[in-house]
């Protein structure tokens, strides 16, 4: 927190009640309007302070508590927040109360706002187009875009999208996995389910500890009956075997969700065989930050499910796939995954540009709205999700650019240059291979790549640490100067086949990269 420039108070929210939680954020000067960063372990105070933000007309912006101090300062920055709710430490197991250096001349104590007040706020009224919350997400230019979502088409869209997608009763417990300091934690963990007043789990802590059946111990200790999580964890969970799920009964399951990334169809199957004993559908949730909730996803026990695809559109949603050239492809095809017209729930803008909004998701293909992934659609109709087509990585379903990576990689002054790739993982997804070039006489050394791994940890966040990083004395580029990624992609997968390497300005880089590059992490 030394590195937030600016006047920023701090609240420790230690215990709290919601009503209370109202009068400690007017105590603290906030008003309809402003903008509340939020940066905490997934505790219930941390529902409560995003409720409370709402219920006074201010904007949250939650960043992910596993982001680094100076991305928390880039985000506050950007979204101008008056304030920063944060909490003293997490009792996750393997994390330990950290000290927070205590300055009275903008920190503020919990207990000392609200002693003494009223637990009753009035609400504050606000246009059903007023701003909800800002939530950033990986921009491929390298700076995190803050996506701006509003109250009412983004609560009728989750709300709706949660009902029918998981097909929710009154009599469900619903647990959703995700941290709420991404989308699918503001989406599926607080609104959607609020809204239809659902039951849900909250859970704080890691799917592998104390051990590898703390998952389904927990759906039968709380009877939970509808269950969201994401491929990575699955396929984390399926390299322990059937034997850990099978402890617990699991009976009390209906429908099981996925989202963040394709789920290969291996790890399909074993979430429906082994998890849900194949009574439960399987919802692939196709989505983004920006869409705000689900856009392609079967309906449970309605849509006829096929491993790995996320199926049809949402009611309202308009999907088409382009060519290069925009023309729009019919039947059985592969291109740009674009939507034809909006929903209640899609992004309205981006904080503070109005114009990169315009630039990322409409310039490219004017009168669509461009997704960044590719998809194929097969002779029924169905959609599969291909993957990212920009420069993003997704690695563990958190979305990364590679350009995000190298300038936290090229800050560090012995690299000159630096290109990142993604290379598959079998847990993750993919995983991040490194490029180095280094400046005129150093060496490149394992101390180095622990001090450059280091220096990405504390950049962005752990969740960006490089698995592989390779020395290049020269890049691949092209003669106009452009690295090809694609040549690289190629070497982190040693993948021989190059296809056409002729515009590369000196072809012998490529056997050199090969000869030298990384088989397995350290
Ligand atoms: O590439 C797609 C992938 O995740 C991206 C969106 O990431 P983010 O904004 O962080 O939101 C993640 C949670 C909604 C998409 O552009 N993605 C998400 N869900 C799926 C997916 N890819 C394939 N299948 C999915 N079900």
């Amino acid at each position: 927190f030394n590195l937030l420039a600016v006047k920023i108070h701090l609240v420790l929210l230690l215990y709290c009640s919601l009503d209370y939680t109202f009068f400690a954020l007017l105590c603290a000067g906030v008003k309809k309007g402003d903008r509340v960063s939020i940066y905490m372990p997934m505790v219930v105070e941390l529902v409560v302070a995003m409720l409370a933000c709402v219920r006074i007309g201010a904007v949250h912006s939650i960043v992910f508590a596993g982001f680094s101090a100076e991305s928390l300062c880039e985000r506050i920055m950007d979204s101008q927040c008056s304030l920063l709710i944060t909490a003293g430490g997490l009792s996750n197991p393997h994390r330990r109360l950290t000290h927070v250096p205590w300055n009275p001349d903008v920190d503020l104590c919990w207990h000392t706002l609200v002693c003494g007040e009223s637990d009753e706020c009035e609400p504050e009224w606000c246009e059903s187009e007023d701003p909800l919350f800002v939530l950033y997400t990986s921009g491929s230019t390298g700076k995190p875009k803050g996506v701006l979502h509003t109250i009412s088409g983004y609560m009728l869209y989750t709300a709706t999208t949660f009902k029918l997608v998981f097909d929710y009763q009154p009599d469900d417990v619903y647990w959703c996995t995700a941290d709420i300091g991404w989308i699918t934690g503001h989406s599926y963990i607080t609104y959607g389910p609020l809204a239809n007043g659902a039951t849900s789990v909250l859970f704080e802590g890691l799917p592998t500890y104390p051990d590898v059946s703390r998952m389904w111990e927990i759906v039968d200790k709380y009877h939970v009956t509808k269950f969201y999580t994401a491929p990575t964890a699955i396929r984390l969970l399926m390299k322990y075997g059937s034997e850990p799920v099978q402890k617990y009964k699991r009976e009390s399951l209906k429908v099981l969700g996925t989202v963040g990334e394709p789920i290969n169809p291996e790890a399909w199957q074993w979430y429906y065989t082994v998890v849900g004993e194949k009574r439960c559908p399987i919802v692939d949730t196709f989505w983004q930050t920006e869409t705000g909730g689900h856009v392609l996803t079967p309906l449970p026990a309605a849509t006829p499910m096929k491993p790995g695809s996320a199926t049809f559109p949402f009611f309202g949603v308009v999907p088409a796939i382009l060519n290069e050239s925009g023309e729009e492809l019919e039947g059985p095809n592969e291109g740009y995954l674009v939507f034809k017209q909006p929903w209640p729930g899609v992004m309205r803008t981006v904080q503070g540009n109005h114009q990169r909004f315009e630039t990322t998701y409409f310039k490219k293909f004017p009168g669509y709205y461009v997704t960044g992934d590719g998809c194929r659609r097969d002779k029924d109709g169905y959609f599969w999700i291909t993957g990212r087509i920009d420069d993003m990585l997704n690695v563990s379903g958190h979305l990364l650019s590679t350009a995000e990576v190298e300038s936290a990689l090229v800050e560090h002054e012995v690299v000159a240059e630096a290109a990142v790739v993604g290379r598959p993982h079998p847990v993750k997804g993919e995983s991040l291979y490194c490029f180095v070039t280094l400046t005129d006489g150093v060496t490149f050394s394992r101390a180095l790549e622990t001090d450059l791994k280091k220096q990405v940890r504390e950049k962005i966040g752990a969740i960006a640490t490089p698995d592989f990083i390779q020395e290049a004395p020269t890049l691949p580029k092209t003669r106009s100067g452009k690295i090809m990624r694609r040549v690289l992609r190629k070497i982190a997968c040693d993948e021989r086949d190059m296809g056409d390497i002729s515009t590369l300005a000196d072809s012998s880089v490529v056997e050199e990269l090969f000869q030298n590059r990384c088989s397995t992490a350290v």
